[in-house]
C-alpha cells in the first residue's frame, strides 16, 4: 500500500547519491547516531525574545558580525558535533541525495525538493541553525540575515559575504558574481547584459510571476504532493525553480564541475550564503501566504502533508523529530521578518 506521509528515520540513512566528481570522493552526510531515541518538538516558550530577521544588505555591522562569529563558532566546533558548521552543512546532503530512504519503502528515496516538502524541510534547516547559532553566541534572541533578492535594493551578494577573510566567505562561488554585479532571478548559466536598471525591472516581474500568476494553489506554490511510497521528485513550486534554484547556480562557481558549493544539493549547506538564501526563502512563503485578497494562497490541509517530519539535532544536540504541522505559525516559532516590503507587487508583466 502506498500514501502516508514521508517519515524519516535516521537508521534509514546511508549512502548519498553524489553526482560525478563530488568531493571528498568518499563522503558520507548522515548525521551522528544519538544516545538515545528522539525526542518530539515542542514549541519554544511563548515568553522566549522574538527573534526578528533582517535583510543582509540593511542589517548593519554589527548584526553582520553576529552572525559572522556564530559562522566561526560552528566551525570551530569538533566534526563529531552535530552542531558544527560540517555538520549542518551536511544536513543538507543528506536530505538531498537520497541517503535517506523511506520508511517502509527502501528502495525509494526521501528528497526535500520537487515536491510540497521543500518549503516545511528548509523552514525547520533554518530553525534548528539559527538557535544553534544563538545557543553558540550565548544570545537567546540572536536572528538570522536574510538576503532579499526580490527587492532592488537588495538584488547583490549581500556584502558582509564577499570579504575573504570573513567567516561568510566561500572561495566556490562565481565570481564574476561578486558586487556590485546585480542577481538575475532567472538565470540559466547565460549572462543576459541587461543595465542595472533593466535587470531590476526583469527582476521584478520574474517575482510578480512566480508569486502571483504561477502561484494561485498550494500545490503551484508549494509543489506537488509527495507521499510514502511515491517515487521522489513528482514536482516542484513555481518559486524553488526559480528564483530559489536559479540562485543556487548563480551563486556557484561555475568553473566546478557541479558549481559548488551553491549550485549543487550535496554542497549547498557548505556556503553561509546558503542560510541567508534560505531564510528568504522562508519569508517568501510567509509573503505568498499575506497577498492581500487572494483567499487561495493557503497552504495544504493534506494530513499526509501535515504529518510529514524531519529530523534534527536542537541547539542542546539532542535528537528532535518535528513533522509539518508543528512549523506553520513563525510567531509560535518566536521569529519575525522585518524590514522589507513587496515592490513586485505591482510589478505585473
Ligand atoms: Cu535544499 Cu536551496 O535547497
Amino acid at each position: 500500500a502506498t500514501g502516508g506521509p514521508i517519515v524519516t528515520d535516521l537508521l534509514l540513512c546511508g549512502k548519498p547519491n553524489l553526482p560525478p566528481n563530488a568531493f571528498p570522493v568518499n563522503l558520507q552526510c548522515c548525521p551522528p547516531m544519538p544516545a538515545s531515541e528522539p525526542v518530539n518538538f515542542k514549541l519554544p516558550d511563548p515568553s522566549e525574545p522574538l527573534r526578528t530577521r533582517r535583510p543582509a544588505h540593511v542589517a548593519g555591522a554589527e548584526y553582520m558580525a553576529k552572525y559572522e562569529r556564530a559562522i566561526a563558532l560552528m566551525k570551530a566546533l569538533p566534526r563529531s558535533d552535530p552542531r558544527s558548521f560540517y555538520q549542518q552543512a551536511n544536513i543538507h546532503c543528506a536530505y538531498c541525495t537520497g541517503a535517506y530512504r523511506q520508511v517502509g519503502h527502501p528502495e525509494l528515496a526521501v528528497q526535500v525538493h520537487y515536491s510540497w516538502l521543500f518549503f516545511p524541510f528548509h523552514r525547520a534547516y533554518v530553525y534548528f541553525f539559527e538557535r544553534i547559532a544563538g545557543k553558540l553566541l550565548g544570545d537567546p534572541g540572536f536572528a538570522l540575515p536574510f538576503w532579499s533578492w526580490d527587492v532592488p535594493e537588495g538584488m547583490r551578494m549581500p556584502m558582509a559575504f564577499v570579504n575573504s577573510s570573513s567567516p561568510l566567505y566561500d572561495p566556490l562561488r562565481n565570481t564574476r558574481h561578486a558586487p556590485p554585479k546585480l542577481v538575475d532571478l532567472d538565470f540559466m548559466g547565460a549572462e543576459k547584459n541587461y543595465t542595472d536598471e533593466q535587470q531590476i525591472i526583469h527582476n521584478l516581474r520574474i517575482m510578480y510571476k512566480q508569486m502571483i500568476s504561477s502561484a494561485p494553489l498550494a500545490s503551484l506554490f508549494l509543489g506537488q504532493p509527495f507521499r510514502a511510497g511515491d517515487s521522489d521528485k513528482p514536482g516542484p513550486g513555481s518559486v524553488e525553480m526559480y528564483p530559489h534554484n536559479t540562485l543556487h547556480v548563480w551563486s556557484g562557481d561555475i568553473s566546478r564541475p557541479n558549481t559548488e558549493d551553491m549550485g549543487d544539493n550535496y554542497s549547498a549547506g557548505r556556503d553561509p550564503l546558503f542560510y541567508a538564501h534560505h531564510a528568504n526563502v522562508d519569508r517568501i512563503w510567509e509573503a505568498w501566504r499575506h497577498i492581500n485578497n487572494n483567499t487561495f494562497h493557503v497552504d495544504f490541509k493534506d494530513p499526509d502533508w501535515l504529518n510529514s517530519s524531519f529530523l534534527f539535532y536542537d541547539e542542546e544536540a539532542r535528537l528532535v523529530r518535528i513533522t509539518v504541522h508543528d512549523i506553520l505559525d513563525i510567531e509560535k516559532l518566536r521569529y519575525a521578518y522585518h524590514g522589507v516590503s513587496l515592490p513586485w507587487l505591482n510589478a505585473r508583466p
